[in-house]
């Protein structure tokens, strides 16, 4: 029955430790089937892998992993510590050293004060953090979230987002999947983008967005229609809206002279910076607007 579907092909990664590693792309580009694969919850047909140094699937790495699905579910009339005596529970841990664990997890996502709200009542940014302490109970090495910050408001998501952050200064590798390119470029390590069941690229953040070596960008408001043509002259490209504009230089003493000619007549500038693509520029220039 069914015809076959190939959630993800040719797909080949790596991910160092201690690092927070994205995979990114849009919705049913092969994100969650990918984590599922490392999870061991489903097979790939042909290829394989390794997590933590055993092969893909092998229970000894699965009690070093954490997991947090896409909208995860929890017994809702529980609170956060029973919630997670129950997660511990499952590990084999108790007593007095779980409940030092649960208070140092729920310390780290911020959930200790409200501790005694039952999770039928929280908000989603709660469940999110709750969640992420549900990942980290048996203290694993390397930790799954699967869109950890979606549909929370943007407190919500930054506070995500600085939990994550702790979790890698513990010394832990974090796999991040999300569809959000804007939110993950500024907290990402390691990037690797899929389209359609592919991988369109991966590398450190700071390589995929690079862009030619010594480029300078100026962006200024204020600017005189006069400098705005002055610049014309040594500027690589200049565009100008009113009296914004965003200019590039080929190196910084072009880029300082702007600068210069911007203040001197008034000007104001708003940002001088390396050149440095958005993550939303190198996927759309990656796919070519095909979604
Ligand atoms: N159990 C399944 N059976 C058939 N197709 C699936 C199944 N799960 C996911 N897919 C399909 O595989 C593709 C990749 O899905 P998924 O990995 O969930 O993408 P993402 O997480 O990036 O949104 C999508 O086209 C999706 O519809
Ligand atoms: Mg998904």
């Amino acid at each position: 029955m069914g015809r076959k579907h190939i959630g993800v092909q040719d797909l080949t990664l790596e991910v160092e430790e201690g690092q927070i590693f994205g995979l990114v792309g849009p919705n049913g580009s092969g994100k969650t089937t990918t984590l599922k694969l490392l999870l061991g919850l489903v097979f790939p047909n042909k290829g394989g892998g390794q997590v933590l140094g055993f092969p893909l699937g092998h229970p000894a790495y699965k009690e070093r992993i954490g997991f947090l699905p896409e909208g995860p579910y929890f017994y809702d009339h529980l609170n956060a510590p029973e919630l997670l005596r129950f997660y511990g529970g499952l590990f084999g841990y108790g007593g007095a050293s779980l409940e030092a664990t649960i208070q140092r997890l729920l310390e780290l996502v911020d959930m200790w004060d409200r501790r005694h709200i039952r999770i039928r009542n929280y908000s989603r940014g709660m469940l999110q953090r709750v969640g992420v302490a549900q990942a980290l109970i048996n203290d694993p090495d390397l930790i799954f979230l699967d869109e950890p910050t979606s549909g929370l408001d943007p407190i919500g998501a930054m506070n995500i987002r600085e939990i994550i952050v702790r979790i890698r200064e513990q010394g832990k590798t974090v796999f991040l999947c999300s569809h959000l390119l804007k939110e993950m470029e500024p907290l990402c390590d390691h990037i690797a983008i899929l389209n359609r069941g592919l991988l369109v690229m991966a590398g450190s953040v700071d390589s995929l967005l690079a862009g030619p070596e010594g480029i300078y960008m100026l962006r200024a408001h204020s600017v005189s229609a006069d400098v705005v043509k002055s610049l014309g002259s040594y500027a690589t490209e200049v565009k100008a809206w009113d009296s914004e504009i965003e200019a590039t230089f080929a190196d910084q003493k072009l880029a300082a002279k702007a600068v210069q000619a911007v203040t001197d007549a008034g000007g104001v500038v708003r940002e001088l910076t390396p050149f440095r693509r958005s993550l939303e520029e190198v996927f759309i220039s990656a796919v070519g607007g095909e979604n």
